[in-house]
């Protein structure tokens, strides 16, 4: 079965193709990150006006690479939601305008399951049943999952998403957008202890997390600084990091202990965090579970995790049913046991 899948959710246009029997045979990937940056964060109608630039060329490249033809496509997926509205609404009237005109099936696939289903992509993969934990620019969140479609909520943030909290700690600190990827990378020549910050809900007794004081603590160190020197944005950086990536270490840590699982699943654009991923394969040796990461071009958002997230839902029968729309706003552990159409 070879599908097609369409990444339109934000500020990244993917598109590629997947194979069941050869996997992945080509994914390509736009990022407006350049034409966002210069208002500091996404701009919906700029990036839905640049997603309908990009799908269709991106589409035929991937088809070129491939060596296939459109009408060779078993299915197409794309993201249904949740995201931007207008982004979402590129995706959606592209994949259907090509199923209905191949009269092939067409997927509606849920983003974060695409993020959650992300790590199969790599090799070795993990197999069911694992924990999962998924930290992008909009979620923060663990999960069991013990099947395609099987996702059961553990906790989840009650403020800031993980992602979120780097990026607006990163603006604060003149690191520019998308600032996760800037202030670890600053936090590298850091030093983590010369500032204290909270480790905001690591001892409750549930599986939540919350970030926004974190950041919260780091403006009003800043401001306490005066004049911030380049040492003393690297030693804050440093102290963010090491405090977030704390707490999502010991949550996820708490998970697997509630629940007697022995997989972690890292997946979302905050699992290309290289301290994140260093503390986790370090507790995995220590308290003898295995860690598991998408492929770190995977991690933030792609086309590569819907196509296969749609061929997973193929193979379940699932398929659309002819309701063309899609859903800013969803909540993953409403997917439940897909119904046969
Ligand atoms: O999954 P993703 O591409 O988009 C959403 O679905 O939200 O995640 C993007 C988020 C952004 O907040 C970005 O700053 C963060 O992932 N991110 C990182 C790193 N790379 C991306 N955060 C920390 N360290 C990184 N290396
Ligand atoms: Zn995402």
């Amino acid at each position: 079965m070879l599908v097609l899948g369409i990444e339109t959710s934000c500020d990244e246009s993917g598109i590629a193709l997947y194979d069941t029997q050869q996997g992945l045979l080509a994914h390509r990937l736009h990022t407006q990150m350049a034409m966002h940056a210069e208002y500091g964060g996404v701009v919906p109608e700029l990036a839905s006006r640049d997603h309908i630039r990009r799908v269709l060329p991106l589409t035929e490249e991937c088809l070129k690479a491939a060596g296939k033809t459109l009408q060779e496509l078993d299915a197409i997926a794309y993201t249904e939601g949740p995201g931007l509205a207008g982004a979402l609404l590129v995706g959606a009237s592209v994949a259907n305008a090509l199923a209905f005109a191949l009269n092939k099936p067409v997927i509606g696939v849920h983003h974060l399951e695409g993020h959650l289903l992300s790590p199969l992509l790599a090799d070795p993969a993990p197999a069911f049943p694992f924990i999962a934990l998924l930290v992008s620019g909009g979620h923060s969140q663990l999960m069991e999952v013990t099947g395609v479609g099987q996702y059961a909520l553990l906790g989840e943030t009650l403020d800031d998403a993980a992602g979120e909290a780097f990026d607006k700690t990163a603006k604060l600190l003149g690191l520019g957008y998308p600032g996760g990827p800037a202030l670890s990378r600053l936090a590298e020549q850091g030093d983590p202890k010369r500032f204290t910050l909270p480790r905001p809900m690591l001892h409750s007794p549930d599986l939540d997390f919350s970030f926004s004081g974190l950041k919260t603590a780091v403006l009003t160190l800043v401001r306490g600084q005066g004049e911030l020197d380049n040492v003393t944005r690297a030693d804050i950086c440093a102290a963010f990091q090491e405090a977030i990536v704390e707490v999502l270490v010991g949550k996820s840590l708490k998970a697997l202990k509630t629940t007697g699982h022995k997989q972690l699943v890292i997946a979302g654009g905050v699992g290309a965090n290289k301290q994140l991923r260093q503390k986790l394969d370090e507790a995995a040796q220590r308290r003898k579970f295995k860690v598991f990461y998408p492929p770190l071009e995977f991690c933030t958002d792609n086309g590569a995790m819907i196509a296969f997230a749609g061929a997973q839902r193929l193979a379940q029968g699932v398929i659309g049913l002819g309701s063309f729309g899609v859903k800013p706003r969803w909540d993953l552990g409403s997917l439940g046991t897909p119904v046969q159409p």
